[in-house]
């Protein structure tokens, strides 16, 4: 494709925000085909700014998805074996409740998930996550967004004093607590420890890093201390106003970026089927 196409192609996308929380529709691109450069710089600049995108009516292989998460940069090619041995591409994890012969075919099956954002029990957190709906609830299973940023902004100045430079433990119990949060940390659980603070490093901007289904204390304060200035921060970036919620159709692919958003999923009926398709890019250390 030349120069004059690729720019005409990128002069074709409508960008429209979704909400005053977050949130922006790609309109105007197919993701069956490879996407230009021109197309990607506006797709790119869009999330940086939106922080969610959605792009949909798309008709995506695994293949066509990957190659789409690929514009974002590397992906995750080690999620874990469980979840994905349904999907061919080891870059795509199946996000569902179906169960064959007895046994879940996917990854986070049922209900609702409290917020919190990908993978932040590890070292090094992917920084987006795309899921790509093809199979969704008549009711429920939303995926509700929180600006991260806007809650860090909107912090009281002590507030944010008094957090500058703390840092706190993040954990994930995949058995026992993977859609509510446990307490404490038990043996074997995958953890981190990252700043309650962190700094995006395109936008440069400071996002509020705690979520409350992985964020188990803050780290050099006494315990009740974290625990009523966690819950305190949990409800803050929950507020109603910093949070805008997809409701899925078959067809739409959904882009946000985990270092400046929490997500979490509403209830669905345990009757109905629900079946993502997932990748995720990798990411960096928080700092
Ligand atoms: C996730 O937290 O990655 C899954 C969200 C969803 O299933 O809507």
């Amino acid at each position: 494709m030349g120069l004059a196409a690729a720019s005409d192609a990128a002069q074709k996308i409508n960008v429209v925000p979704l909400s005053s929380a977050l949130g922006a529709d790609i309109v105007g691109v197919d993701l069956r085909a490879p996407i230009d450069d021109a197309t990607t710089h506006v797709i790119r600049q869009a999330w940086k700014d939106h922080l969610v995108i959605r792009l949909r009516g798309q008709e995506l292989s695994e293949d066509d998805q990957v190659r789409f998460g690929e514009t974002f940069g590397p992906l995750n090619r080690s999620a874990r074996k469980r979840a994905h041995h349904n999907a061919a591409n080891p870059a795509v994890m199946l996000i569902s409740n179906i169960r064959e012969n007895g046994q879940l075919i996917g990854a986070l099956p049922d209900g609702e998930m409290q917020f919190h954002t990908d993978q932040s029990h590890q070292e090094t957190p992917c920084s987006g996550t795309m899921l790509y709906a093809l199979e969704v609830p008549r009711v429920g299973g939303d995926t509700l967004f929180a600006n991260g940023y806007t809650a860090y902004e909107t912090l009281p100045d002590a507030i944010k004093q008094r957090l500058a430079g703390k840092r706190a433990l993040h954990a994930y119990d995949y058995d026992n607590a993977s859609t509510r949060r446990g307490t404490v940390l038990k043996e074997g659980v995958p953890h981190a420890v990252h700043p309650v603070v962190r700094t995006h490093p395109e936008t440069g901007r400071k996002a509020l890093y705690v979520n409350r289904l992985m964020t188990l204390r803050i780290e050099d304060i006494e315990p009740q201390e974290s625990e009523d200035l966690l819950q305190m921060l949990f409800d803050h970036i929950e507020r109603k106003d910093f949070v805008w919620g997809q409701t899925w159709k078959p067809g739409d692919v959904v882009l946000w970026d985990n270092r400046c958003t929490v997500h979490a999923r509403t209830d669905f009926s345990a009757a109905e089927r629900r079946l993502m398709r997932r990748v995720t890019i990798l990411g960096e250390k928080p700092f």
